[in-house]
């Protein structure tokens, strides 16, 4: 198989990842939540903007390059908190981890990973950044800062979208509960995927035992077949800005919240010291009504865009996408499932596709719209709606 691994977008590496796993992991990491109205609504919102291309640019030497909280990256793209990232391939976080160092973006990994966070930090390198869900015992919840700080990771992401754990109802169908139990539908879907079987589980089970999440106190330490704390995710619904204000004290590098939908929170975010929010939705799958974070981004950027980072995510498959939510003002765009589909398909290799992708794609769009690079991105660079003044 030469280097596209077959793969021309991003579609192509959501085909592959669908035939890879087993039907209740694809649909886990693909699927939204309820009626997916806010996974449609994300795709659409993006679709509705259009480019308004330059004419006449030396577009000879392209950069991607961008600085955030002091750091360079190759490219405007960072790789998105995904929990259980492992059940795409053993160890997918580290796959996940290195192909972002070699691509010269953040990687960020989940507290619900199965590769415990000082294990990606040995294993991977590059810029690390490491996602919070807050636990009911905040004590718990600020231990585990204290290990990410020591483990070296540069930047916490604060998950603020998801006081409960949602619904998701295709995962009751397909079997996909925690506590996990072998049905005999989810045992089919397991038998006629033998890559993954093998690939994957086969690999856990002769090594390390069930996958389960690495980062969770000793004790809690879930396997997937048993109920942590009788929830199926640990989250907390008591969470307030006071607890922003906390972890500020004890993170002193780069805060950032993640699932701001509002320039309101954005503000507050700032007023708590924070140095970016993340505009996302959770990728359609938090609640499933919301505007599209790519809609939401101008009124975020044009409250707190001088007082914070902006970044965004949800929905962004093209690179297309990212130079849209940059000319609107966005320092970044976090990736979710495509870079999980690649890694799913290939592994490490399979997370390097998914991001050349992008790194094509931006590269041949930034000449096609006559733009030396994405610094220079702008409004300008965007079609006004019908009525609205150009470049505002
Ligand atoms: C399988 C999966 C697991 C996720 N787990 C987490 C998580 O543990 N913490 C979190 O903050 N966001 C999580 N997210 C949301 C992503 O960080 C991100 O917001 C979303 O995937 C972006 O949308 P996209 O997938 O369309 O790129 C998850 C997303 C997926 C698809």
């Amino acid at each position: 198989m030469d280097k596209s691994l077959g793969a021309y977008d991003i579609a192509d590496l959501c085909g592959l990842a669908r035939r890879r796993l087993p039907k209740g992991v694809f649909e886990f990491f693909d699927r939204g939540n309820g009626d997916e109205q806010a996974l449609i609504e994300n795709r659409a919102a993006l679709e509705r903007i259009k480019l308004a291309p330059h004419a006449l640019v030396d577009t000879s030497r392209r950069s991607q390059e961008i600085t955030l909280f002091g750091q360079r990256h190759g490219m405007p793209i960072a790789v998105a908190p995904t929990g259980s990232a492992g059940l795409a391939w053993h160890e997918g976080e580290i796959a996940l981890a290195r192909a972002a160092a070699a691509a010269g973006i953040p990687f960020t990994l989940a507290t619900g990973s199965m590769t415990s966070l000082e294990r990606v930090a040995e294993q991977a390198g590059g810029t690390l950044w490491f996602q919070i869900y807050m636990w009911p015992d905040r004590s718990l919840s600020h231990r585990l800062v204290e290990r990410a700080k020591a483990a070296g990771y540069q930047a916490l992401v604060v998950t603020v979208d998801t006081p409960v754990p949602p619904g998701r109802e295709y995962n009751l169908r397909n079997g996909m509960t925690v506590p996990f139990r072998f049905t005999r539908r989810n045992v089919s879907d397991v038998l006629v995927h033998p890559r993954w079987l093998t690939g994957v589980l086969m690999r856990y089970l002769l090594t390390t035992g069930m996958p389960r999440y690495e980062n969770y106190p000793s004790g809690m330490q879930s396997r997937i077949t048993a109920a942590p704390m009788g929830r199926s995710m640990m989250v907390s619904d008591s969470l307030t800005w006071d607890d922003l204000r906390v972890l500020r004290k004890l993170w002193p590098q780069a805060l950032m919240v993640k699932g701001i939908l509002h320039a309101r929170d954005a503000v507050l975010a700032a007023d708590c010291g924070a140095d970016g929010v993340i505009v996302s939705n959770h990728g359609g799958r938090a609640v499933d009504s919301t505007r599209a974070p790519i809609e939401v981004l101008p009124e975020v950027v044009d409250a707190a865009g001088k007082r914070l980072a902006v970044l965004v995510d949800s929905g962004f498959r093209r690179g297309a996408d990212v130079v849209k939510a940059l000319a609107l003002g966005a320092k970044a765009v976090l990736i979710g499932r495509a870079t999980l589909y690649g890694v799913a398909v290939a592994g490490q290799e399979g997370a390097a596709r998914a991001i050349e992708i992008y790194r094509d794609e931006i590269d041949r769009l930034l000449a096609l719209i006559g733009c030396p690079g994405v610094a220079h991105l702008g409004r300008d660079y965007l079609a006004a709606p019908a009525g609205m003044d150009a470049g505002a």
